[in-house]
Parts: C-alpha cells; sequence; structure tokens
C-alpha cells in the first residue's frame, strides 16, 4: 500500500474542522477508500503494516462507543499497538493535570493520542505543548472533528451512487441538519466541514436550543421543520443531548416530538429520495422515529462503518507525514 497522500498532509495534529482547508479535508476523504478496501477484505487479513511499531493512547473522559471503539478498531487495522487510558482508574482521580498526565505517557513513547474531553480547547491545548500527535474526539460543545469527516464521507460516497459519476463532490448537496444544534459539537463541526465542501446547509430546531448568530457560521437558519426539510438530500438529526441541557429549554418532551421528530410524517416535506443519517446514540422515538432510523432511507450504520476508515486515513496521514512535529506549526 502506498503512503497515499501522507507526503501532502502537513499538520501534526487534527483538532477542528474550523482551519482546515478544503484541500486538507478532501485530502482524508480520498485517502479513505483504501481504508474502506482494507475493512471490507472477504479473504486475507483486515490489516496493513502502515502504524506498526507505533503507540496509539486512546483517552476518553466523557462515555463514548461508536468514537472510542472505532479509533480502537482502525489501530489495530493499523497494525499500531493501542492502550486504552480508563479515566476512573486513572490519577486523573487524584488530581494530576492533563499535560502532567500526557507528559508521562509520552516518557513510554506514545505517538499518537486520541482525546475526548468535556471541556472546549482540551485537544488544542495538549496539541500545542507536546510532541504525541492529538486527535480531538469531542471537546465540549466545541467540535468533533472526525465525526464530520465521517459525515461528509458518508454523504459524498451517496451522492456518488445516487448520481452515478464516482467523482461527485458536496458542491450543491442540501443538507438539513435538525435538533438540539446548541449543545452539538457534531453540529459545528458539519457546518465548517460542509460549508468548506459547497454544501448548502440549513440549521433547524426551536430557538431555545439554536445557538447565538449561527447563521455567521454560513448556514440557514430555522425553527420550521417543514422549511428545514423542503428540498433537503440529507435529513442529519441530532441526538437530543438531555445530559448537557440546564434549565427548561423546552416546554416539554411531547412539544419537541410534535415539532421537530423526523418521522414518516414530517419527511413527507422533503423529497422523496432524501436519506437519513444521525451521529447516534440514538433516542428512538423522540428525535427520530424508530421505523425511519431502520428504514431504507437510513445511513446511520454506514456512518458507523465509514468511520473506521475514515479514522485510518486520520491516522496514517498524521503519522506517516513528513510534516512538523509540536511548536513548529500552529495546531488545527
Ligand atoms: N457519534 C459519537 O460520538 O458517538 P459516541 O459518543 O458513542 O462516540
Amino acid at each position: 500500500m502506498a503512503d497515499a497522500g501522507a507526503a501532502a498532509w502537513v499538520r501534526k495534529d487534527l483538532v477542528g474542522i474550523e482551519g482546515l482547508s478544503r484541500r486538507e479535508i478532501e485530502l482524508i476523504l480520498d485517502t479513505a477508500p483504501q481504508f474502506v478496501e482494507v475493512s471490507e477484505r472477504e479473504s486475507g487479513i483486515k490489516k496493513v503494516p502502515l502504524l506498526q511499531g507505533r503507540l496509539v493512547v486512546n483517552w476518553f473522559f466523557e462515555p463514548s462507543t461508536r468514537t472510542r471503539t472505532s479509533f480502537e478498531l482502525a489501530a489495530k487495522r493499523l497494525s499500531a499497538d493501542t492502550l486504552t487510558m480508563t479515566v476512573a482508574a486513572s490519577s486523573a482521580v487524584k488530581g494530576e493535570s492533563l499535560h502532567d498526565t500526557l507528559a508521562n505517557i509520552e516518557a513510554m513513547h506514545s505517538d499518537l493520542v486520541v482525546i475526548r474531553h468535556g471541556h472546549a480547547g482540551a485537544a488544542r491545548m495538549l496539541a500545542e505543548r507536546h510532541d504525541s500527535h492529538i486527535i480531538n474526539a469531542g471537546d465540549g460543545y466545541h467540535e468533533h472533528p472526525t465525526q464530520a469527516l465521517l459525515d461528509a464521507y458518508t454523504m459524498r460516497d451517496w451522492a456518488r451512487q445516487r448520481r452515478g459519476d464516482p467523482a461527485a463532490s458536496l458542491d450543491g448537496l442540501r443538507v438539513a441538519i435538525v435538533g438540539d444544534i446548541l449543545h452539538s459539537r457534531v453540529a459545528r463541526s458539519n457546518v465548517w466541514c460542509l460549508g468548506k465542501l459547497g454544501a448548502d446547509v440549513t440549521v433547524c430546531g426551536p430557538r431555545t436550543l439554536l445557538p447565538p448568530a449561527i447563521e455567521r457560521m454560513g448556514c440557514r437558519v430555522t425553527s420550521s421543520l417543514p422549511e428545514a426539510l423542503n428540498g433537503a438530500d440529507i435529513v442529519y438529526v441530532l441526538r437530543m443531548q438531555f445530559e448537557r441541557q440546564r434549565g427548561s429549554l423546552l416546554p416539554s418532551v411531547r412539544e419537541y416530538v410534535n415539532l421537530y421528530r423526523v418521522d414518516e410524517e414530517s419527511l413527507r416535506h422533503a423529497p422523496s429520495h432524501a436519506a437519513v443519517m444521525h451521529p447516534g446514540p440514538v433516542n428512538r422515538d423522540l428525535e427520530v422515529a424508530a421505523n425511519v432510523a431502520d428504514g431504507p432511507r437510513n445511513l446511520i450504520l454506514e456512518q458507523v462503518s465509514n468511520g473506521v476508515a475514515v479514522r485510518m486515513a486520520i491516522m496514517h496521514l498524521l503519522v506517516n507525514s513528513p510534516g512538523p512535529r509540536a511548536g513548529e506549526s500552529p495546531a488545527t
């Protein structure tokens, strides 16, 4: 397997989408298909030696199913050694700082650290001071860059199949992002990512769940679900994040379901070809009807499958590029 784009990659870390160029995002998306092929091998070994002898550390301060397992599997498929840090069983509970913890991990020669943390900026702060490659697996309400990249990959693949054009881009694709935008790092990363790729993005939710001035990110904003779904190629449903909501932001869950649930009835406002996506975990029959989440329009498990390949591509580009070490380039 060739080094596939690594020569063109210049960043040490991946801490957000906001600072990436379209060319960089497309380099990641264009590097992923060879790793889809590795994961889909029916015979032979689902592994390549691109990270052989490297140490990848998974460091999650918040719960995760998809992202954590996907990174671990991606690292194993690249033949890396993997280490999972369980926060509850680490010295973080004794007050050890992030910097001190990472310095100790680096003393054991880590190469790449995947971190999810409740505070916005945690990944960037570590990236700026440490030599390991840092990947942000979600920081507070701020960004979840690898989710946006796997989503963009899934949308592009869907558009290419639908149009019968293996080179189709996301230019002009109409995407409606629906739900709890205010608490969603997935929404923020997706608005940046899809906007840079030329898609036409509308965010939709109750006014209390829309961040002030979100239209400055380059998206349209509405509180009308029928308006958002009208003409949408992709309906991207967000999880209702009750654990992050403080105070009563909704009159009632029943009212939210009546006005914003994506189900067979509300989807009548969308074109018949529209696909439904969700980053997971899904609150069945709350933000999306179970029969839609499981139905023929859904791309939810394709998102998960593509996540492994996209994360393999990111880890390969970060570790195998001749790019700078810490302190030599701004982290993004
Ligand atoms: N989409 C996502 O981040 O899911 P997890 O929280 O399970 O990782």
